[in-house]
């Protein structure tokens, strides 16, 4: 099979050769369809995080493009599940899953079976598909994603398992099919990879070295976004403190915002993830400058404690930590700040566990999101041999959970009674004259409004707080 054959090419030169895959591809899918008399399907589900729903979005581009067409459900003739591996459980899920889909598989003969994503990085756990889960048609992994025409058209010329797994890729391509899953909002990758091994944590492993996007192809690709009716981005990296380090003219996170900020028609930006220990004081500045960032940042702590900081190898330590908290809201004074927090790291103990419940009251934020220690095979800490006790993780997991709900509860019940600006997102599902829109800091609010407003800022009365989300009433036009 000499025409797959890997060659280096040019961002552009593979470009135009998945395009090509594509139409060969698409060749298939109407031989097929016609074979069969009726339309083919596909279904994509996604696990993880923002990272693998927009890869997911690439996925689908190309599905369309070549001709299947979507359904909501795995009783499709093409399922492809873009995996996570960050925690035990997510594995756990997709091995679930799989069962279900080898009956559905008997059903369909005709159907193909595809799993991508950061679990397939692991040789573990590809070996056990191999041996186990033999009625599945095709595996790839993080970095090959951009071949994935490619690899159907390996995939419907071949009766066995195509597995193509690479270790890395310095390769970013560019100007693939892409379809949005939202019309008014989308994620835009900044950066892949990740280079800080936090010592608990398999992403760096699955998705390989940090590299940045080009400035231009960011900004190029959020104008045609723009163009295209999207109002609100996230722009997407597993550290975006360290964009544009490594790029040939170096470009600093916070001049990037300044540029996309400048960007004509888009009315919102946010960022995910900040790593606390490359959080500079030029970021706050522009987060503070520019008017289309929302006043909101996650800002993951992990732990409280500065002795299991160390040994998480975070570089930060608590009292650094408060120290960019205040930082920021003393430039930013009403930011939403949101968190991610893991309970039961080799090694915590009480006091350490005390210290993350410390800084937990004294931020006081807007939602945190907690987690179990969940030991990955490879990473530092999974060697560790202090690992704690089932049912003491149980225990401080439901303290610090008591203690998060309780202040997010207080927190947006303070909001109560506030003029907010709200983005106008979509009509509510279950009542079309209500309009859903989102609040900087990301909380729902739902108001009487009409199809013409989406896209739009308003200012919203927050009549009544219900928890999780708003009801309220429009003031008056931005
Ligand atoms: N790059 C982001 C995090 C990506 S993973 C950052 O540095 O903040 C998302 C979250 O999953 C992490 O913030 C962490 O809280 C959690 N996580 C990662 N590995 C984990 C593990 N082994 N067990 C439990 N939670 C984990
Ligand atoms: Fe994982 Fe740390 Fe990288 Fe985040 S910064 S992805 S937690 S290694
Ligand atoms: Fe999961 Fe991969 Fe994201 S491991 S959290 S999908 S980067």
């Amino acid at each position: 099979m000499r025409d797959f054959e890997n060659v280096t090419l040019t961002s552009e030169e593979e470009t135009k050769r998945q395009y090509a895959f594509m139409e060969r591809a698409r060749e298939y899918v109407r031989e097929k369809e016609q074979q069969l008399g009726r339309k083919l399907t596909f279904h994509v589900q996604t696990f993880g995080c923002q990272m693998n729903a927009r890869d997911s979005e690439k996925l689908v581009g190309i599905l369309e493009n070549i001709g299947y067409t979507e359904i909501d459900d795995e009783h499709a003739d093409f399922v492809i599940y873009n995996t996570c591996t960050v925690r035990e459980n997510a594995n756990n899920k997709v091995y679930g899953r799989l069962g279900y889909l080898s009956n559905y598989k008997k059903k369909n003969p005709h159907m193909v079976i595809a799993l991508c994503g950061c679990m397939m990085q692991e040789p573990a756990v590809v070996e056990k598909i191999r041996t186990s889960y033999r009625f599945v048609n095709l595996i790839f992994g993080t970095h090959n994603i951009y071949k994935f025409a490619e690899l159907l058209c390996r995939t419907f010329e071949s009766d066995s398992m195509i597995v193509d797994i690479w270790r890395d890729t310095d390769k970013i391509v560019e100007d693939l099919p892409v379809k949005r899953k939202f019309s008014f909002k989308s994620g835009v990758n900044i950066m892949f990879g990740c280079n800080n091994f936090c010592s608990y944590c398999i992403v760096p492993y699955v998705r390989g070295r940090e590299r940045s996007r080009q400035p231009q192809d960011i900004i190029r690709e959020i104008e045609g976004l723009v163009a295209d009716g999207v109002c609100e981005i996230m722009l997407l990296g597993q550290n975006v403190n360290s964009y544009g380090k490594n790029l040939e003219n170096p470009m600093t996170f916070a001049e990037l915002l300044r540029e996309i900020n400048k960007i004509e028609g888009l009315k919102r930006i946010r960022f995910m993830t900040s790593h606390p220990k490359d959080l500079s004081d030029e970021l706050i500045y522009a987060m503070r400058d520019c008017d289309k960032v929302c006043k909101h940042m996650h800002l993951p702590l992990q732990s409280g404690s500065s002795r299991i900081l160390k040994i998480m190898n975070r570089h930060y330590d608590k009292e650094q930590y408060l120290g960019i908290v205040r930082k920021l809201r003393q430039e930013i004074p009403d930011i939403a700040l949101t968190t991610d927090i893991i309970v039961g790291f080799p090694g915590e103990t009480e006091e350490d566990f005390l210290e993350t419940l410390d800084v937990v009251q004294q931020v006081e934020y807007d939602s945190a999101f907690t987690f179990i220690y969940s030991k990955r095979t490879g990473t530092l800490a999974a060697a560790m041999d202090n690992q704690v006790p089932e049912e003491e993780v149980k225990c401080h997991f439901d303290r610090l959970l008591r203690e998060v709900s309780g202040i997010s509860a207080r927190k947006a019940a303070a909001l109560e009674g506030k003029v907010m600006p709200v983005l106008a997102e979509e009509i509510n599902e279950h009542d079309a004259a209500l309009i859903t829109g989102r609040l900087d800091n990301n909380a729902v609010v739902h108001f009487p409004g009409t199809q013409d407003m989406i896209g739009n800022i308003y200012n919203v009365h927050l009549e009544e707080c219900k928890g999780f989300y708003y009801l309220g009433r429009v003031e008056e036009d931005v």
